[in-house]
């Protein structure tokens, strides 16, 4: 039998997260939103390219959750999305309600399921879901480290004019304004880019991967990016339904790592089958864990705004 994939929220971000899904010929999915309609139709017009993409997979839309019953893989991107001027942290209350009503029927059809958190502001937002649904912290994970490392292999793989397949790089902490990129931790074709690339451009490539997010924002001007973050789910999707035991940044409940407890906050994380099976602990610098620890801090502050 197939996998089965429920996406929450049929904007840019789920709709395209259902097609990188079916074009890996991943699972079944399902897409559901409240608008109605909206899913029905984009999962149709999918379902209808498969035949030219070669593509054996069932794409279903649905209002109603009753059609997600038993997904293996529940990915959560419904909300609002930013506006220019807007920062994630903007979209707090707004969004803390649509995830608890989302999260409550995703649990009632799922109750097994492994729950991907892609709605902003995201740390908050996994552990509003994490609250809510009451499963282990294996099985809510919430995707910002992806995206965020991609947005800085891609400016480090220009400014070295190699593939992007020779650069890895950890972007860590919260998905924000104090995200973390680690450039000691990040290589071309395993050389630190300490060793490749001058410390005040590193900053420049740094700082722009922080600001990755806004930048799309400031072009689209209605929305915000889903390309890239939807790319970035899916490769968490994939590296569970595989149980590939692939190490990916991630916003996981830290619970005494990295010397944070209690909080969603990107970390490095091995994802398989079971959904997070392990936080791997690097080694930091004073001032990386400085950093950190900022950053969840500030992650620490939303919370305590709604209460989770
Ligand atoms: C971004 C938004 C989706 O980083 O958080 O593009």
């Amino acid at each position: 039998m197939r996998k089965k994939v429920s996406i929450v929220g049929a904007g840019n971000v789920g709709a395209t997260a259902a097609h990188w899904i079916a074009s890996k010929e991943l699972a079944d999915v399902v897409l559901v939103d409240v608008v109605e309609g909206v899913p029905q139709g984009k999962a149709l017009d999918m379902l209808e390219a498969m035949p030219i993409a070669k593509q054996d997979v069932s794409i279903i839309g649905a209002n109603d959750y009753a059609a997600t019953a038993n997904s293996d893989v529940v990915v959560i991107t419904a909300g609002i999305p930013r506006k220019p001027g807007m920062s994630r942290d903007d979209l707090l209350k707004t969004n803390y309600n649509i995830m608890s009503s989302v999260v409550k029927e995703v649990v009632k059809y799922s109750p097994n399921c492994i729950i991907i958190v892609v709605s902003n502001p995201l740390d908050a937002m996994a552990q509003t879901a994490f609250r809510q649904a009451g499963f282990p912290r294996e099985r809510v994970i919430g995707m910002a480290g992806v995206l965020d490392s991609a947005r800085y292999r891609t400016f480090i793989a220009q400014e070295l004019n190699v593939s992007v397949e020779n650069v890895t790089a950890f972007v860590l902490g919260g998905h924000g304004d104090t995200m973390v990129p680690l450039p000691r931790y990040s290589t071309c074709a395993g050389i630190p880019i300490t060793e490749l690339i001058a410390p005040e451009r590193i900053e420049q490539l740094s700082q722009r991967a922080r600001d990755g997010g806004i930048e799309i924002v400031n072009f689209l001007k209605t929305g915000s990016a889903y390309y890239a973050p939807s790319a970035a789910a899916v490769e968490m999707v994939e590296a569970i339904l595989k149980d590939k035991k692939k190490i990916l940044p991630c916003a996981a409940y830290l619970q005494g790592e990295y010397g944070i407890d209690g909080y969603y906050v990107g970390v490095p994380c091995k994802l398989g089958a079971a959904g997070l099976e392990q936080i791997i602990e690097i080694k930091l610098t004073e001032s990386e864990d400085a950093a950190l620890k900022k950053s969840a801090a500030s992650v620490k502050e939303l919370c305590a705004v709604i209460g989770v």
